[in-house]
């Protein structure tokens, strides 16, 4: 079975639905233009993606001073200024959560400092391989068939060897020659561990 079917049967759709690699079948693209800020969903329209893209209880690690407008959600934030839930450096959070036996999160977002985004894109392994560090993490809090919904410069974020498919894909255009940001919504699908698909 090729990749393109076996990713159909465990979605549940016809191979002719399944996502591929040369066109945007099954993946949903937004695509919006809005003057940048440093504090993400402060850009109306991505708030908006953001929000719709949510399910169950939902965990905003690195969640600065924008408040979403959805209930079921626990914030952190390493700036006790913004007043979190939780003031704790993010790689901290995942381990403390786990140890707690407070349950997983269905949704997680991961809209990390311009730094790591910025590292995530280039070179460099300091920053780099802390989010890489709190991505490896998220699986232990993460509910089966959960979500994953990261912002930086590249669409490559949790990724298919950790089980994960891409579902919707926002593009947001600054102008100029300002970067692009790029959020991704990606569902766990698939157990890294057995490579069986979750149920
Ligand atoms: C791009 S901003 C997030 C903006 C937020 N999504 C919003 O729209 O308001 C990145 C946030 O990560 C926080 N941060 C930086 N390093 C962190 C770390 N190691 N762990 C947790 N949060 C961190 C910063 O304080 C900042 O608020």
């Amino acid at each position: 079975m090729g990749d393109e079917s076996r990713l159909a049967a465990i979605l549940g759709m016809s191979p002719e639905d399944a996502p591929r690699d040369d066109d945007s079948g099954g993946i949903k693209l937004s695509y919006y233009r809005s003057f940048p800020n440093k504090y993400t969903f402060r850009m109306r329209k991505v708030k908006k993606w953001v929000e719709n893209a949510l399910e169950g209880r939902v965990l905003n690690l690195y969640a600065g001073p924008t408040k979403l407008d959805y209930e079921n959600i626990v914030s952190n934030d390493i700036d006790e200024a913004f007043s979190p839930d939780y003031a704790m450096d993010a790689a901290v959070f995942t381990a403390f959560w786990k140890q707690s036996g407070s349950g997983p999160f269905d949704t997680v977002i991961l809209d990390p400092p311009y730094s790591e985004r910025k590292a995530m894109q280039k070179y460099g392994r300091g920053t780099r391989s802390t989010f890489q560090a709190v991505k490896a993490s998220i699986l232990d809090i993460l509910s089966p068939r959960g979500v994953v919904i990261t912002f930086g410069y590249t669409s490559v974020c949790m990724g298919k060897q950790k089980g994960f498919v891409t579902e919707r894909v926002a593009l947001i255009c600054h102008g100029g020659s300002i970067n692009d940001t790029i959020g991704v919504a990606e569902r766990w699908i698939v157990d890294p561990k057995s490579g069986e698909p979750f149920e």
